[in-house]
C-alpha cells in the first residue's frame, strides 16, 4: 500500500491515542501504523445511505439486526448494540452490581477504559500479572488475588488471542465472580471451538476504528448468554426505560414502536409517549446508543468478518514464517485450540539476544526502515490516577518488562499488501541486523 499522506491526519486531530500517529520528522514511511482497522467498500456506502433515509435514525431495524447478526456470529443468545466498549462495560459493570469497595481483578495490559468502568462504580481494580507468551492475564496470577471483597473477573483477549478462559471460569464458580470478556481486540476469535464474549457472564466488543470490525470510528456491542440480564443491559444502555408495551416486550425506545405494533395490537399509536423509568437495583441508566447508520455499516461488516479475520491471519502467520531465524525477535505465540484473530501483531524484543534495546530497534526500524510500530499498553497502576492512590508500581514485573523493554506492535490490517507485509519483515530483519552490529554480537 502506498503512503498516502492526504490520509495521513494525525497532527490535525485531537484523539491522542486514539485517532493516529502523525509524524512531521521528515522520515520516509514504507509501511505506516494505520488507524483505520477494516475494509469498506459499496457494501457499507449503500447500507449507511439507505439507513439514512429511515423515518428512524436510533434503535429501529438496522440496529436489530446487527444485533441479530453479531449474536449468531458468535455462538450466543443475545447481543445489545452501543455506542462503544467502554459504555458497555460500564453498563455491565452496573449489572454486576460492582459497588463502592468491591474488587475487581483485571488485567494491567489493556487500555484504560477496562480499569475506568470499575473506578466509575466505586470499585477497586486489583492487578493481576500477564502471561509472558500469550501477554493475557494469567490464571494463576488471578488466583492469587482473590479476597473476600473480590466481586468479579475482567479479563482482555489482548491483540486477538484469547485468554485460557476454562480456569477463569473454575476460579469464577468456586467464588462465586462474574466474569466480563473485554472482546475489544477480539471479535470474531475463538477458544476451544468457543467464540469470544461467549463464555464469560458479559462479552463487551469495540467497534472503534482502529478494531477489527467498525462502526464509522466508534460501536460497541454487548453479550451474554444469561436471559436474566437482558432487561437490566437495555434498561442501563437507555434511560432506565422500563416499560415493555411492545409485542415482544421491547419498549419503542429499544427498537421504533412501527416494527413491534402490529395491526391486531390493542393499544394505541401513541402510547410510547408513557414510557416508564425506574432504576435498575439502584443504579442510574445511560444514553449508550448506537445510531442506525453505523448499525447498518455493522451488519455489512459483520458480512465480511471472517473474510476480514482470514486475511489478518494471514498476514499474522506470513510475518510470524518471515522472522522464524531473526535471533532477538520473538514473534506471535498461537496454542493449540485458539483461533487467533490477529487485532495487533506484536513482536517482542529479547534484549540480551539482540544486544540492543527494543526502543533502540524501534527508532532503527523507523528511522532507517520507514516501518511505524507503536506501544500497547503501559501497565494501567502506573497512570497518575492510581499512583497517587497508592498502587504499588511493581506489582506486576512481567507487565511492566513487557511495555517498557519487549514488545512493539506492526501496523496491521487487513488492507496490507504482500509488498507492505514483505517490507516489513524485511525492515525487521535489517533493522535487528544492524542494532546486533553497532553492539557486535554475532
Ligand atoms: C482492550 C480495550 N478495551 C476497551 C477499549 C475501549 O473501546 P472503545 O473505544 O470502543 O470504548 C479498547 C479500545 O481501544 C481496548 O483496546
Amino acid at each position: 500500500m502506498a503512503f498516502d499522506k492526504k490520509h495521513f491526519t494525525g497532527g490535525e486531530t485531537e484523539g491522542g491515542i486514539t485517532s493516529s500517529y502523525a509524524t512531521d520528522d521528515g522520515v520516509k514511511l514504507k509501511v505506516p501504523y494505520s488507524f483505520m482497522g477494516s475494509i469498506y467498500d459499496d457494501a457499507e456506502r449503500d447500507a449507511a445511505f439507505a439507513a439514512m433515509q429511515q423515518d428512524t435514525l436510533t434503535m429501529g431495524p438496522k440496529t436489530q439486526e446487527f444485533q441479530n447478526k453479531f449474536a449468531k456470529a458468535h455462538g450466543v443468545k443475545h447481543a445489545f448494540a452501543c455506542s462503544n466498549c467502554t459504555t458497555g462495560m460500564h453498563v455491565a459493570t452496573q449489572v454486576f452490581d460492582i459497588k463502592k469497595g468491591d474488587e475487581v481483578i483485571v488485567t494491567p495490559n489493556t487500555f484504560w477504559a477496562t480499569s475506568l468502568v470499575i473506578l466509575k462504580e466505586g470499585g477497586i481494580p486489583v492487578y493481576a500479572d500477564i502471561d509472558p507468551r500469550t501477554f493475557n492475564i494469567d490464571p494463576a496470577e488471578v488466583a492469587k488475588k482473590i479476597t473476600a471483597k473480590t466481586k468479579a473477573i475482567y479479563v482482555v483477549h489482548y491483540a486477538g488471542l484469547m485468554v485460557d478462559m476454562d480456569p477463569i471460569m473454575e476460579l469464577a464458580a468456586r467464588h462465586g465472580l462474574k466474569v466480563l470478556e473485554d472482546c475489544a481486540h477480539a471479535t470474531g476469535a475463538a477458544y476451544k471451538g468457543r467464540m469470544a464474549g461467549s463464555i464469560g457472564d458479559i462479552g463487551a466488543f469495540s467497534f472503534h476504528s482502529l478494531k477489527n470490525i467498525t462502526t464509522c470510528g466508534e460501536g460497541g456491542m454487548l453479550t451474554t448468554n444469561n436471559d436474566a440480564y437482558t432487561h437490566a443491559i437495555q434498561n442501563l444502555r437507555c434511560m432506565n426505560n422500563n416499560h415493555s408495551w411492545g409485542e415482544n416486550g421491547a419498549s419503542a425506545w429499544q427498537f421504533g414502536d412501527k416494527i413491534h405494533c402490529k395491526k391486531e395490537s390493542a393499544r394505541d399509536y401513541w402510547m410510547p409517549a408513557h414510557f416508564d423509568v425506574q432504576s435498575w437495583n439502584g443504579h442510574w441508566g445511560n444514553n449508550y446508543r448506537m445510531n442506525e447508520v453505523q448499525a447498518a455499516v455493522g451488519c455489512a461488516q459483520v458480512d465480511k468478518l471472517d473474510m476480514l479475520s482470514a486475511k489478518r491471519r494471514e498476514i499474522g502467520h506470513k510475518i510470524t514464517a518471515g522472522l522464524q531465524d531473526v535471533k532477538g525477535i520473538e514473534t506471535v505465540y498461537e496454542p493449540e485450540g485458539y483461533h487467533h484473530v490477529f487485532h495487533l501483531y506484536t513482536v517482542c524484543v529479547n534484549e540480551q539476544e539482540l544486544g540492543g534495546s527494543r526502543d533502540e530497534f524501534m527508532r532503527v526500524l523507523y528511522q532507517e526502515e520507514g516501518i511505524q510500530t507503536i506501544l500497547h499498553y503501559q501497565p494501567s497502576y502506573h497512570f497518575s490516577a492510581l499512583r497517587k492512590l497508592g498502587y504499588d508500581q511493581n506489582q506486576c514485573p512481567i507487565a511492566n518488562d513487557f511495555f517498557y523493554k519487549r514488545e512493539t506492535n506492526l501496523p496491521m490490517h487487513p488492507r496490507l499488501s504482500d509488498a507492505d507485509v514483505n517490507a516489513m519483515i524485511e525492515g525487521i530483519r535489517n533493522a535487528a541486523a544492524k542494532v546486533r552490529k553497532r553492539h557486535c554480537k554475532a
